[in-house]
């Protein structure tokens, strides 16, 4: 029989206080209504006493998600503590999160205090806290780097106060997997109420170790995971949600661990995160990274295209990617080429495909990446779907917001459009929908400069999405923004 991990999402709270990553109540909502599809058991929605809006964020998030446990972190003070209770009041559950430092270099260099005044002042918070909800959380800070003993008394005390969840969190990234998993072994040996509340475990990726850690603790008794949707946190980021449920679900059989998790919406999730945050994955990210399911050497695509499994251990269809990717580059042989070419609607004989294939390779030796647009010029047949092309773009920007103005020829004959953004690009790509309609949703854009100088030629790369199929754009230009309309309008032909 598996035992079940609970999920604790902090998204919205140790991943929102990354600095550009800070969401509006509307958007908070909507990320919150999406990890409750998503599965999670508990969702830590804010630190309420830190700002008015963090308050309104976690009342809104109250009333308007239901099915998971809504929680609220504080300090081990009163006022945080009341503050926290009143933000939960309109919750179907809430939970708070209180706790201190417990390293004795939080103890002496932070707190300025005494491990005696520490146990006195966390059993207060843990008990007062119970005067408001039932379900209380303590988290020992730093624990990862504090003395075990003294650690052991800190949750043993805390118990006794009243906590139901004791957090045990790598709060710096410091350990090893194998030895945060003894310091979970060694309070479960030497607590001895430790049975009365589950132990739970909240890691930082400063060494890349959080995922390791998480399981390391979870190996060793943990049965609450604490993490965000694609890593993002404070510093180098938290645990991922999808990495831990991915390895739950891939090795259920042997761990004989699960958890609620939804997995076929990882993915939507994932891109909604990105989109509000504006904080791209990077591409080589496990499960949700652009790269996570491409294949480009000749060997795996060929190897892939005979049998997924030979090189996918999690079909991409599982975790809401449409597609495997088989992405064309000098290294590619003539069976993803010819995979390509069927894909864009061209079947050709053996002879065809060897004299297609040469031509392919010097196209390639040039292009890090060969796109459908390039194989349909390779073959003749490159104008057929240009549509729409960039006349002309003017751009005002400012403080108060920006507006575009774009011409485009729509097969030789000249439109004009408008738009109005919070940027030059968004002024842009509005502009542009004015005339094209609203007809596919932006999933990534990324600008590269050629050398890094600021007077270099800009390369924008934009991938966009239309009933489940990616498209890519392409634009370059010493103008970024130019080079944007241009990448956005070379994705629209292709649709
Ligand atoms: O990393 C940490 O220690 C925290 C606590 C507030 C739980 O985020
Ligand atoms: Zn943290």
């Amino acid at each position: 029989m598996s035992e079940k991990v609970f999920v604790f999402d902090t998204t919205l709270r140790d991943g929102e206080q990354v600095p550009g990553c800070q969401l509006n109540t509307i958007e908070k909502i909507e990320v919150g209504l999406a990890l409750e599809a998503l599965g999670v058991d508990i969702l830590e929605a804010g630190f309420p006493i830190s700002s008015p809006g963090d308050f309104n964020s976690v009342v809104e998030i109250s009333k308007n998600i239901r099915k998971p446990t809504i929680c609220a972190l504080t300090r081990a003070r009163k006022e945080d503590i009341e503050c926290a209770a009143e933000a939960l009041k309109f919750a179907a559950r809430g939970r708070i999160h209180t706790g201190i430092g417990s390293s004795d270099i939080h103890i002496k260099n932070k707190l300025r205090t005494t491990r005696e005044q520490i146990l006195e002042q966390a059993a207060w918070a843990a008990s007062f806290a119970r005067n408001f909800v039932d379900d209380v959380e303590f988290f020992c800070e730093d624990a990862g780097r504090a003395d075990l003993d003294f650690l052991a008394k800190m949750v043993e005390t805390v118990i006794a106060a009243g906590a139901t969840v004791v957090n045990i969190p790598d709060t710096t990234g410091y350990c090893l997997p194998e030895e945060y998993g003894k310091r979970i072994k060694f309070l479960y040996d030497h607590v001895p109420n430790i049975d009365k509340a589950i132990i739970s475990v909240h890691c930082h990726n400063d060494l890349g170790l959080a995922t390791a850690n998480t399981i390391a603790g979870i190996k060793n008794g943990a049965r609450q995971i604490e993490v965000t949707m694609n890593g993002i946190g404070e510093r180098a980021g938290n645990t991922s949600l999808e990495e831990v449920a991915m390895i739950l679900k891939s090795h259920e059989a042997s761990l004989k661990l699960f958890t609620d998790i939804n997995i076929k919406k990882i993915y939507p999730t994932s891109r909604l995160i990105t989109r509000l945050m504006r904080m791209p994955v990077q591409p080589n990210k496990a499960i949700v990274g652009r790269n996570a399911f491409a294949h480009s050497s000749g060997i795996h695509q060929d190897g892939v295209l005979k049998n997924r499994e030979n090189y996918e251990i999690i079909d991409p269809h599982d975790v809401g990617i449409p597609e495997s990717l088989i992405v064309l580059t000098a290294r590619s042989g003539r069976a993803a080429l010819k995979h390509r070419f069927e894909k864009i609607g061209l079947t050709m004989t053996q002879e065809e495909l060897d004299v297609a294939y040469k031509s392919f390779l010097d196209l390639a030796d040039q292009r890090k990446e060969i796109y459908d647009d390039d194989l349909l010029e390779m073959m003749g047949m490159s104008k057929e779907g240009k549509i729409f092309e960039v006349e002309s773009l003017r751009v005002e920007c400012g403080d108060g917001g920006s507006h575009a103005k774009v011409i485009l020829r729509k097969n030789g004959q000249l439109v004009e459009g408008e738009g109005n953004g919070n940027g030059p690009v968004d002024a842009t790509i509005k502009a542009i929908k004015s005339i094209v309609g609203n007809l596919c949703h932006l999933e990534e854009y990324l600008v590269q400069a050629i050398t890094g100088g600021s007077g270099d030629v800009g390369k924008v790369h934009i991938q966009v999405s239309k009933e489940g199929s990616f498209y890519y754009g392409f634009g370059a230009d010493t103008d970024i923004v130019l080079a944007s309309a241009k990448a956005y309008v070379d994705a629209i032909n292709k649709l």
